[in-house]
């Protein structure tokens, strides 16, 4: 548990029991698939932000436990899902699901997850949650199939890398922090601004990991680095380091991002570090932070804006 976790934590060891009690199959291939995942953990950053969402909003009732439940299912289901794509075999310190059994095998306990998860919310039952849930999930595919087919294009904008970690992950917070808000309240400045925040603090979250694929330490980060060089995929810290680097580091980087190959990771680091790359990468973390945290003084006063704000610090200053 992190700090800021221990804010909620009565409500946060409720989620984690439901998480558990949950992933019931009479399958036993898809509850030991999703156990497997579950049990190595994760940050389970997500189902906070909904349980610090609902309760800075004034909260009083049950439903947001279920809630943060079922924003971290759909997590888990798009990190099945994402580690096929991205023939990744590390994840939360542990073999992917899709190294041990294989792709099939993951990909079906990924609509499973996704499945379980439209079941809880129809127990819920409510349409204005229903409707911010089923948009972000279409969005999160949407996104994932426009980085597939970005992938080993060095010549994307930066326009287009933000419109793709908008919706592969910033937009899950977003709905994370939306609905949490649209439990607890009608007050629609209010729902707004949680919205908001969600959305920047997502954004820096995906900024800083595509730095730390390049900077990271990969037992800390319980993943390997280089994944996204392996994949050809054009994120910020290699379109800045065409931008800044002279015309031999730019043409190592274009090579690299179209072969998309490991061989030229230590010269690509290499490269990303001289030229700021890396460090513009952050400064455009830290804007996602900053607006994000503007958005806390529409909330009511509480001790969990402090919360809130310590949640979006560690996105940036986060080494795993
Ligand atoms: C991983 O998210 C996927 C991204 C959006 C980068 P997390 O880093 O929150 O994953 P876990 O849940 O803690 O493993
Ligand atoms: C994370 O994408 C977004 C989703 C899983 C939808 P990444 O591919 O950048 O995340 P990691 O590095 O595998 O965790
Ligand atoms: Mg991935
Ligand atoms: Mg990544």
């Amino acid at each position: 548990m992190l700090p800021f976790h221990r804010a909620v934590e009565s409500d946060f060891l409720a989620v984690n029991d439901l998480i558990i009690n949950q992933l019931h199959s009479d399958v036993g291939l898809v509850e030991n698939i999703g156990q497997y995942i579950v049990d190595a953990g994760g940050k389970r950053l997500r189902p906070l932000l909904v349980l610090l969402a609902a309760n800075a909003c004034g909260y009083q009732g049950k439903r947001h436990v279920e809630l943060a439940a079922i924003i971290e299912f759909i997590h888990t289901a798009t990190l099945l899902h994402d580690d096929v794509v991205d023939t990744s075999d590390m994840r939360r310190g542990r073999a992917t699901a899709n190294a041990r059994w294989g792709n099939a095998p993951s990909v079906l306990v990924g609509d499973f997850l996704y499945s379980r998860a439209f079941q809880m919310l129809v127990a819920i039952g409510d349409m204005e949650i229903m409707s911010i849930l089923a948009d972000t999930t279409n969005l999160i595919s949407e996104g994932e199939v426009q980085q597939l087919i970005n992938a080993g294009n060095p010549d994307i904008s930066e326009a287009d890398y933000f419109e793709v970690i908008r919706k592969k992950t910033a937009q899950l917070f977003e709905a994370a922090a939306q609905a949490g808000a649209v439990l607890a309240t009608e007050n629609s400045q209010q729902r707004e601004a949680m919205k908001l925040y969600g959305r920047h603090l997502g954004l820096a979250f995906q900024l800083v990991d595509d730095a730390l694929d390049y900077q990271g330490n990969a037992e800390e980060l319980g993943k390997n680095v280089g994944d996204d060089l392996a994949e050809g995929k054009p994120t910020l810290p290699l379109l800045a380091a065409m931008r800044l680097g002279n015309d031999q580091q730019a043409a190592t980087i274009r090579e690299a991002i179209k072969e998309a190959q490991l061989d030229k990771l230590e010269q690509v680091v290499e490269i990303v570090k001289q030229t700021g790359a890396l460090d513009y990468t952050m400064e455009k973390a830290q804007q996602q932070v900053d607006t994000a945290k503007q958005q806390l003084s529409q909330l009511p006063d509480s001790p969990l804006l402090k919360t809130l704000e310590e949640l979006v610090n560690f996105s940036i200053a986060r080494t795993y």
